[in-house]
């Protein structure tokens, strides 16, 4: 496949630079070779291999399902449609529960083409956080709601709303930074706690249902294309496709309407 574009590949380092400089950047799920592609193509920062697939690819109720060698799968015919995007791959559930196993699974997905990982939780995995760090794997910590917890959460909730769970999410988000997480991933936040996360951590925080103020935002591709699995799609999806005339088109109106600040609007935001 030919390269559309330019770019040379994103890195941790320039992702750091955008968040300097005060400029967005873009994140979309993906799970084959011609998506990525095409999603690099259009200037899209950041793909991630997420274990959503669980439930946008496989058809389960949650991401619980996915193990590591669907995980690699995934990732590996990601890889090879990919230009210049930065890939991050998902941790699945349970891939990372003792510090032994994350350390050699995040070594798998590594070794397949990633270039950082992520993995779900609070100050629980600050140690592998520095541990994969310290190896030289850069980690992404996905914090407030966790879909690989949804049996302990209980549904997919706006997290953080109690001061109790505010003050616990920011001290997470410092714990984490400090253990050496190049990046932090907010889910389902509200917004003034995510801009108020997002202004206290130098590593760029991205977000999803977190508001407009963090450095990044993330969706699943499906949500953009609006074939999302879900019956009722959450508040924070955008159906871009709608608005387009091709899925690269979609893609690149997401781009653009996050870079200009135009997307998440007050209509996407929890508060
Ligand atoms: O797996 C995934 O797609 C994710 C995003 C929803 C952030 O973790």
């Amino acid at each position: 496949m030919s390269s559309q574009n330019n770019k040379s590949l994103t890195t941790i380092a320039s992702l750091n630079k955008l968040k300097s400089e005060s400029k967005k950047f873009t994140c979309l799920t993906a799970y084959e070779s011609t998506m990525a592609s095409v999603i690099s193509d259009a200037g899209i920062d950041v793909i991630l291999v997420g274990d959503s697939l669980g439930m946008v690819v496989q058809g389960h109720d949650s991401t619980l399902p996915v193990t590591m060698d669907q995980l690699i799968y995934h990732l590996e015919c990601v890889v090879k449609g990919n230009k210049s995007s930065h890939i991050m791959a998902d941790m699945p559930f349970m891939s990372y529960s003792t510090d032994d196993l994350g350390f050699e699974n995040a070594t798998k997905l590594m070794q397949s083409g990633a270039h950082s990982i992520k993995i779900e939780g609070g100050e629980w995995i600050c140690k592998m956080a520095n541990t994969l760090a310290e190896r030289g794997i850069p980690v992404c910590a996905h914090i407030g709601l966790t879909p690989q917890a949804i049996n302990r959460i209980g549904g997919y909730f706006v997290q953080g709303r109690d001061t109790d769970k505010h003050d616990l999410m920011i001290a997470e988000a410092k714990a984490l930074e400090s253990a050496g997480a190049a990046m932090l991933l907010l889910e389902c936040v509200p917004d003034a706690l995510a801009e108020s996360i997002t202004s206290q951590l130098n590593i760029p925080v991205i977000g999803i249902g977190a508001g407009a103020k963090t450095d990044g935002q993330i969706m699943v591709v499906h949500d953009l294309l609006g074939i999302s699995c879900l019956e009722k799609p959450p508040k924070f999806v955008k159906d871009f496709m709608s608005e387009a005339g091709s899925i690269k088109e979609a893609i690149q109106l997401y781009d653009i309407s996050v870079k200009s600040g135009i997307f998440p609007a007050e209509e996407h935001t929890f508060f």
